[in-house]
């Protein structure tokens, strides 16, 4: 933390009884908020800028799915928890979806709606603790979107999930990351790629864990294990509207990706990432082969 940077010691606001009630204390840094508190397990912003583009990525991917929320083989699930719920964007519409369900999502940090469905509640809850599943039980779907290269996370989720599911129930996970094909290139974008695949590792993450969704849902119990790929070009102009709207909502999220761990782990400050964001943007107006690969992996607890 620099002198630069500011500290809101008010508390968030409280918006329903299972919220924890503590205050969260915030950071601001170069007009973007993160949790203070949570900004080891999670450096990315989480104020309203960082809001409106994971409701509008909700929306966006959704539409993607042919309008379905998760693609395991359930039909009326009666309860569910969505796991890093963030906004709960994806947890209050299942709710709306299965009024005869039970909805939980769950998260580090209080940043979810005022309103919503009775049928769904919000916790505030650290999952790197192990043992965060033993309060629910009988679970038919756990949903998980965007993990954050996070593989010990990753485990003890799968591991929580496993004991929580009803026999037969479901968990699906789904993350995105990058597919270059040729990763060695020298262009901007191929770039600022490398550079975050080293401040990630440095930081214990690994860009390409979705791809080991699949074995590790494997090596945790669950069967029938379902993936689905999505192949977005990056280089997707005037082609695909929907495609073309998915990597942009992407790459405006790029700032607030990396401004923590550049500055953390390769010592880049703000006006370099900027620059670096904007090129490695302005690049993709060219030609970059490649895909923003979205995984979806379900699985079952054995009956
Ligand atoms: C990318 S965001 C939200 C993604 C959300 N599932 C969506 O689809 O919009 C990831 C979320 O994980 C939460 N998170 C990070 N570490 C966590 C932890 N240890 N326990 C619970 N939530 C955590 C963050 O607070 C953040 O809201």
């Amino acid at each position: 933390m620099s002198d630069s940077d500011t500290l809101d010691h008010e508390s968030e606001r409280e918006e329903t009884e299972s919220f924890d009630t503590e205050p969260h204390p915030n950071l601001y840094r170069h007009g973007r908020r993160y949790s203070l508190t949570h900004l080891e397990q999670h450096p990315w912003p989480i104020d309203e800028i960082e809001k409106d583009r994971l409701e509008e990525q909700h929306v966006l991917l959704r539409e993607l799915f042919d309008d379905r929320l998760y693609l395991a083989p359930i039909e009326s699930p009666r309860s569910v928890l969505d796991i890093r719920t963030g906004t709960g964007c994806w947890a209050m519409e299942c709710a709306e979806r299965y009024p005869s369900s039970t909805v939980r999502g769950i998260d580090l940090v209080n940043m979810q709606d005022e309103w919503v469905p009775p049928n769904c509640e919000f916790w505030v809850d650290n999952l790197c603790q192990p043992g965060w599943h033993t309060q629910y039980t009988n679970i038919d779907l756990v949903h998980i979107n965007q993990i954050q290269g996070d593989r010990q996370l990753l485990s003890l989720l799968l591991e929580g999930s496993y004991s929580c599911c009803a026999p037969g129930g479901w968990v699906e996970i789904r993350d995105m990351r990058v597919q270059l094909d040729n990763p060695g290139e020298d262009s901007p974008f191929h770039n600022y790629i490398r550079e975050m695949a080293t401040a990630q590792a440095r930081d214990g993450r690994q860009m390409d864990l979705p791809l080991h969704f699949g074995a590790e849902l494997t090596r945790h119990g669950f069967t029938n294990i379902t993936e689905r790929n999505y192949d977005i070009p990056l280089c997707t102009k005037g082609r695909d509207k929907l495609k073309e709207r998915i990597i942009q909502n992407w790459t405006t999220g790029l700032e607030g990706y990396s401004f923590t761990l550049l500055e953390k782990h390769l010592g880049k400050n703000f006006t370099e990432t900027v620059l670096m964001c904007a090129s490695a943007r302005r690049a993709l107006k060219g030609k970059i082969e490649g895909y923003l690969q979205i995984q979806v992996v379900y699985g079952q607890k054995p009956s």
